[in-house]
């Protein structure tokens, strides 16, 4: 399966949402044999996943808690996700890693939260410009996912794993990642996954820095099953050309 994701981050009014879904579930209703997702503000996810029912769009959710219930102020439970029919949750975006401190230990367990609601976590992982100078990407990613996966069993949700390689130097700069690189850290990604769990159905995404301009060289990569699209999901028309590609 093929994954077109748009993370639309912290942007974007309920008003403004129905009238990016209003026009863009219109522009890409022919587009068929690939997943698109829309992770929206936790705000609108009501309002537009009941407004996605019947088209080919899902809507999905940008993060969740790592506890299951209780007081904890401000939180949302994968189980609350759940109860809305959400089947994917972005888990360990940089952002969130970055500016929420979110450790791999936080993550495993959101990762965890996510798998026993039934909902698909969408894994990022991705090296500092630092990391990637000192020549240390694959290790450093392949100890994020390892950390992230730790103890999960990914059986209650089929099988299914998505891991989005997004080098963190590539989010928001418009300096995408070029596609050889790309291609050798997804592709060791998915041998690596591939040797650990063999009847999952495993997927690799990119993400960073992504627009209709450059989509297709990510796309030839055979082992990039999709992108993680932020600033460029952001305009409907942009994004459903993205879709279209
Ligand atoms: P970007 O963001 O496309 O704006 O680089 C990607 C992401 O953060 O998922």
């Amino acid at each position: 399966m093929k994954y077109i994701i748009g993370n639309w981050k912290m942007n974007m009014l309920p008003n403004e949402i129905l009238n990016y879904l209003m026009e863009y579930t219109e522009l890409v209703k022919d587009v068929e044999n690939i997943s698109i997702i829309l992770a929206v503000p936790y705000i609108s996810i009501f309002y537009a996943n009941n407004f996605v029912q019947d088209t080919n769009v899902q809507i999905a959710v940008q993060n969740i808690s790592a506890y299951k219930k209780g007081a904890y102020t401000g939180d949302i439970s994968a189980e609350m996700v759940n109860s809305f029919g959400i089947k994917y949750s972005i888990i360990g975006h940089s952002e969130r890693r970055t500016h929420f401190f979110e450790t791999d230990e936080i993550i495993n367990e959101k990762v965890k939260r996510a798998v026993e609601n039934r909902i698909v976590p969408i894994i990022c992982v991705g090296e500092t410009e630092e990391i990637k100078e000192e020549g240390k990407t694959l290790e450093f990613v392949k100890t994020q996912i390892d950390k992230a996966i730790k103890d999960v069993d990914f059986k209650e949700v089929e099988n299914e794993i998505i891991i989005a390689y997004e080098p963190v130097w590539a989010i928001g700069t418009g300096k995408s990642c070029d596609s050889d690189y790309a291609k050798k850290v997804t592709s060791y990604i998915k041998e690596k996954l591939e040797a650990r769990f063999e009847n999952a159905k495993i997927s690799v995404l990119y993400g960073g820095s992504v627009t209709s301009f450059n989509i297709k060289e990510f796309l030839e990569v055979e082992s990039i099953s999709g992108v993680l699209v932020g600033g460029a999901s952001l305009n409907v028309d942009e994004f459903a050309k993205i879709t279209k590609a």
